[in-house]
């Protein structure tokens, strides 16, 4: 463990970007603002600024890290950038995309957990942009402790990290809400290891070939190793309510237990909600079940004294990107 340190609030006009990249450029590591979530940044090419984000994160060393550049010309000198990549980057970055590419000397492998593959992204927020441009690239996994939710403001990252990391720059709630989507194109099947914001068909619009999806258990190809991991996950019991058309019944029943008893319960609700479910629940506290607000009220149920959350959707109403985050906070 590292010693405590103080950690510092920064608004992010120009007077604190310019501290964040002093910071930065001395080793420091600076959680940042991006159109996703939060990111914890450390100077990109240098192995003891990255070594101190794992720290902070308690993050595996075997989970390699995203690389944030400020424009698509720099991709080709971090990564093998081939046409696909370059049409790609051309119509969708600055966005919630991340390539992963066979990786060029500059990144040290401490940052690509010694894959010969390195992730590359450059988010879609003009402070971050405005960041590293003026510090260069940075390493930056989402600002939260590893295992919880993703950050999407700045008092969600000093919850989980004040006192272990240097500064957080505050540019307020990020847009997106869910991280990125992670697209491999360093082999040549295309392939989706974590879904996000950017669907398969945009990318198939633009390469004539749908990327497929890579699930933990497929073992032809390893998915992106953060996604073994639990993650996401409350620190209060979660449990889900699937509603399938034709079935409701049971939904009902199932839903009226959890009414029943036990400790006061959040709920959050996706969309379409049949009318007998929904006046079920009407009299409890609830939320959206929306990939733009899990983050945020998984961290709400948490601070505001709940014991549990209880998602309640119908099948088929979700997005994968949304499905995905729901399994890995289920474990
Ligand atoms: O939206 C986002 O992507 C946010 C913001 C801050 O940019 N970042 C983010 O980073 O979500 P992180 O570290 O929480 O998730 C990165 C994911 C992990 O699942 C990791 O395993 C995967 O990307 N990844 C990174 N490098 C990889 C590589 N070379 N090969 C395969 N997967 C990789
Ligand atoms: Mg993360």
């Amino acid at each position: 463990m590292e010693r405590e340190r103080e950690t510092l609030l920064l608004k992010a006009g120009s007077e604190g970007i310019e501290q964040a990249a002093r910071l930065l450029g001395s080793g420091g590591v600076v959680a940042f603002p991006t159109e996703t979530v939060y990111g914890l940044g450390a100077d990109a090419l240098s192995a003891t600024a990255i070594a101190r984000v794992f720290e902070a994160k308690g993050r595996p060393a075997d989970n390699p890290l995203i690389v944030h550049l400020a424009n698509a010309e720099e991709l080709d000198r971090y990564g093998v950038a081939d046409r696909r990549a370059l049409r790609i980057a051309e119509n969708l970055m600055p966005g919630p995309l991340t390539l992963v590419l066979s990786a060029r000397p500059p990144v040290p492998a401490i940052a690509r957990a010694g894959l010969p593959t390195v992730a590359l992204r450059i988010p879609d927020h003009p402070v971050a942009l405005e960041l590293i441009a003026r510090s260069g690239p940075l390493v930056a996994p989402s600002a939260n402790l590893s295992g919880r939710p993703s950050p999407t403001i700045a008092e969600h990252v000093m919850r989980d990290l004040s006192g272990r990391i240097d500064a957080v720059l505050d540019g307020g709630s990020c847009r997106v809400g869910i991280e990125s989507t992670v697209l491999d194109l360093s082999g040549d099947v295309p392939a989706i290891l974590r879904p996000g914001g950017v669907t398969p068909e945009e990318i198939a619009d633009l390469i004539g070939l749908l990327p497929v999806p890579v699930g933990n258990g497929d073992r032809n190809r390893p998915s992106a190793p953060g996604m073994k991991y639990r993650h996401y996950a409350p620190n209060i019991l979660l449990e889900q309510v699937v509603i399938h058309d034709g079935i409701q019944g049971e939904g009902v029943s199932r839903l009226k237990g959890h009414l029943k008893g036990g400790e006061p319960a959040l709920f959050l609700l996706g969309p379409d909600l049949p009318r007998e479910i929904a006046r079920l629940i009407e009299a409890e506290e609830a939320g959206p079940l929306r990939e733009d607000s899990i983050s945020r009220e998984f961290r709400r149920g948490e601070t505001e004294g709940f014991g549990r959350i209880i998602l309640v959707y119908r099948s088929g109403t979700l997005t994968d990107a949304l499905l995905n985050r729901i399994e890995k906070a289920l474990g």
